[in-house]
């Protein structure tokens, strides 16, 4: 595997970088609620910054043109609260804020995205100087992949750097279609997401994949591709009720999904004839219901009554999962085991957490991605005992799942 990385580009001096960058995070109040994201990308804006580049700054944020509702993301990042007009809303403007503070200099804002404005403020720049542009999905081109918004996006600048790994498994304008007109190179994070990522493709064994959430659809290309590799499959959260319906286990009123029950039939003769013993459910779950005024009671997952709602796992399961982390030489988390943002129903997955962190570094090569699996690491307090905690989501699961990368295309051979 080759990297086409910015480190090795000759003549950087003074050059006129675009970088796109994933700085889609959770912003309330005009404040940043994670920086995560940020901070991790900032790596390669000071190395830009050391070769005394112009660089001009492009990130999302979130959907804005999914008009009328929030999508199911932005509800989890606590934005419902808020009004949905657009631009206000989901405007990049707290970023270039918070970005000036981080780095110690002026990021400029420029509220007019891509633009003629956009370019005379450009052509202006001096050497060791930052513009942003507005929230790409203003533009109607982005999530379309246009080629007339990747040309003039390039008309900007000298060259191109991807460091938005999170987005690069998007057909979209300013992480694909833009690399037909600029010399495109890879920034330090998306350098090290790939060199990360890679090393779980080619496991040391044994493998312990921990999955959890709620929607499959993103994770079955994960399992199929590596279900033969991993010794284990640990399935928690709203994952594993599917899994318990196609088993024909009650599930009361938990969430399940048609499609996801589906794909999880479609393992059920393998297990019946003993052959899918990789794959690990709960043996009992932590429910709740009305009746007993939304009280956390355990129980074995074939007690589970018409009114329950399962919201975490149990703690056999927890000692049975960590039995099988304790074995792993790698390790790959991505989905919490429950609603962990509930005090009474975070302990499956932070447990997990610990057993995943405490793991890595040393015993095994572990790695962990996702947002919300990242809040629940970061609850533990022990992220940085994590090998590598990728920053993107779907694009952990994409790359993993071996999907289509686009961002990827051309800077990674
Ligand atoms: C993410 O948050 O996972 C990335 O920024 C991609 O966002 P998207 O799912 O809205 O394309």
């Amino acid at each position: 595997m080759t990297i086409k990385s910015i480190r090795k580009v000759k003549k950087l001096f003074g050059k006129k970088v675009l970088l796109r960058t994933d700085f889609d995070v959770s912003i309330k109040n005009n404040r940043i609620k994670d920086e995560y994201r940020i901070v991790q990308q900032l790596p390669t804006i000071r190395f830009l910054l050391r070769h005394r580049c112009k660089i001009i700054i492009v990130t999302h944020l979130g959907r804005p043109l999914e008009k009328g509702k929030l999508s199911a993301r932005a509800r989890l990042r606590g934005q419902a609260d808020r009004k949905i007009k657009n631009k206000e809303y989901f405007t990049a403007k707290p970023i270039a804020k918070r970005l000036s503070q981080l780095l110690g200099r002026n990021v400029r804002f420029v509220k007019d995205g891509v633009s003629f404005k956009a370019g005379t403020e450009i052509s202006r720049m001096k050497n060791g100087e930052i513009i942003m542009l507005e929230n790409l999905r203003f533009e109607n081109g982005e999530q379309k992949n246009s080629r007339i918004l990747a040309r003039n996006l390039a008309k900007l600048a000298d060259i191109y750097v991807n460091d938005a790994f999170a987005v690069s498994h998007r057909a979209h304008a300013s992480v694909s279609a833009i690399k037909n007109y600029l010399p495109s190179y890879a920034g330090l994070l998306l350098e090290k997401e790939i060199v990360n990522l890679h090393k779980v493709l080619n496991p040391k064994k044994p493998l312990v994949i921990v999955i959890g959430g709620a929607k499959i659809t993103t994770k079955i290309p994960l399992i199929k591709k590596l279900h033969k590799k991993a010794e284990r499959i640990l399935i928690g959260g709203a994952l594993a009720n599917n899994f318990f319906v196609a088993r024909g286990f009650k599930v009361g009123k938990s969430l399940v999904d048609k499609q996801s029950i589906k794909f999880a039939k479609s393992f059920l003769p393998r297990w019946q004839a003993g052959g899918n013993k990789n794959i690990i459910l709960p043996i009992d779950v932590v429910i709740s219901n009305k009746e007993s005024g939304w009280r956390a009671v355990v129980k074995n997952v074939n007690q589970v009554g018409i009114n329950d709602y399962i919201f975490d796992i149990g703690p056999e399961t927890v000692r049975l999962y960590a039995n099988f982390i304790k074995k792993a030489k790698t390790i790959i988390w991505n989905g919490p085991m429950g609603v962990f943002e509930e005090e009474k129903f975070k302990h499956g997955t932070l447990s997990i957490a610990r057993v995943i962190a405490s793991r890595s570094t040393g015993s095994a090569f572990g790695v962990v991605g996702g947002g919300e699996t990242i809040e629940a690491l970061k609850m533990t307090k022990m992220i940085d005992y994590v090998d590598w905690v990728s920053t993107g989501g779907g694009a952990m699961l994409a790359f993993l799942g071996g999907g289509k990368m686009p961002g990827l295309k051309g800077i990674v051979k």
